[in-house]
């Protein structure tokens, strides 16, 4: 059998198709998310809401790995069975969501940064001893007048890499999340000209810090323009400059980019990777982490409740499903319907 280090942990989870679910929310946003469906969020509800997703019938063929949130990461399901356990059982790796959140950079600024770097190391142990095989950081960085600063990027950028190389000594695979987020009404080009010198910020500090880059992922946004845009999503246009921007900033040892959805509906989040991958003559595999755009309509069929479960499990399968052709270019819109 092939020893598992980080760089063939990092290969595998992009292979075959194969995508990363982010089931990761923290406790405040998982209370959104339930209370657009008007469920109570506690303990319980969310343990039963992601142990329905876990069990899903051959969720593997699509899914190699899901982030969990610390919550879930030790949580029993009503068979006293452990949440993370069963996703080892059908060998999906568990990863954790380690960074703690964001604070703003100074009193007047919507800028932030991505806290918790200094407990870092003694934060993983519990996940270490435990199996988990990746993490996740997640930096945000926001468009409008006079932002990112250069400050802003750089910082994020840093602890970017400071998280990713912690991560590694502890064996563990970091996915280097820098958001250049979709709220705004910028244009497509300046989320382009943004995510650019934030990436290339992100892998400066990378190397500097000889981060592998044979043993991470980068979970980057595409190139769309901003929510109150008035620009249409073109998604010949997405898929060429969100293939440009990459190029131009990502070296070839990094082994998956995995997209996040940002905000994007679910349709449009296949389609779009789709697209991409339609066009990619990339070194990379180019697969997703999706958090809303993969659970959004599993979570409205679920509705909180457990008789529900086969209706989840199906959408959600079929989600998952329709995603990993979009890894391969081989989505298309009648395969919605089957
Ligand atoms: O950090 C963000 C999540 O892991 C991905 O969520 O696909 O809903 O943007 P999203």
């Amino acid at each position: 059998m092939m020893e598992e280090n980080i760089q063939n942990i990092a290969k595998k989870i992009v292979e075959d198709g194969k995508g990363i679910l982010a089931a990761d929310e923290s406790t405040n946003t998982i209370k959104k998310r339930f209370d657009s469906i008007k469920v109570e969020s506690n303990e319980k509800t969310r343990c039963n809401y992601r142990d329905t997703l876990f069990s899903t019938p051959n969720i593997s063929k699509y899914i190699s790995g899901v982030i969990l949130f610390e919550e879930t990461f030790f949580q029993k399901n009503l068979d006293n069975q452990l949440l993370k356990k069963k996703l080892e059982n059908i060998e999906c790796y568990p990863g954790i969501k380690i960074d703690q959140g964001l604070e703003e950079m100074s009193e007047n600024t919507i800028e932030t940064y991505t806290k918790g770097i200094e407990t870092l190391n003694e934060r993983l142990q519990p996940f270490v001893e435990n199996g988990a095989k990746f993490t996740k950081w997640r930096a945000v960085i926001n468009i409008g007048k006079d932002i990112p600063t250069d400050s802003c990027i750089k910082k994020n950028s840093l602890l970017l890499a400071d998280y990713a190389l912690v991560s590694q000594k502890n064996k563990l695979v970091p996915i280097v999340e820098p958001e250049v987020i979709m709220e705004g009404s910028h244009n497509l080009d300046t989320c382009y000209e943004i995510t650019k010198r934030t990436l290339d910020e992100v892998f400066e500090s990378l190397s500097k810090k000889n981060v592998d880059l044979k043993g991470m992922l980068l979970k980057p946004n595409m190139i769309v323009p901003g929510k109150e845009s008035k620009e249409d999503l073109d998604a010949k246009k997405i898929s060429e400059k969100t293939l440009d921007c990459l190029i131009k900033t990502v070296p070839k040892e990094v082994p998956g980019i995995v997209f996040l959805s940002g905000g994007l509906d679910s349709i449009n989040a296949t389609m779009l990777l789709n697209e991409i991958n339609k066009i990619n003559k990339s070194p990379w595999k180019l697969s997703f982490s999706y958090g809303r755009a993969l659970q959004e309509d599993a979570l409205k069929m679920w509705a909180g409740k457990n008789e529900n479960k086969d209706t989840v499990q199906n959408t959600f399968l079929h989600r998952a499903k329709m995603n990993s052709l979009a890894c391969h270019g081989k989505w298309n819109a009648s395969l919605e319907n089957e």
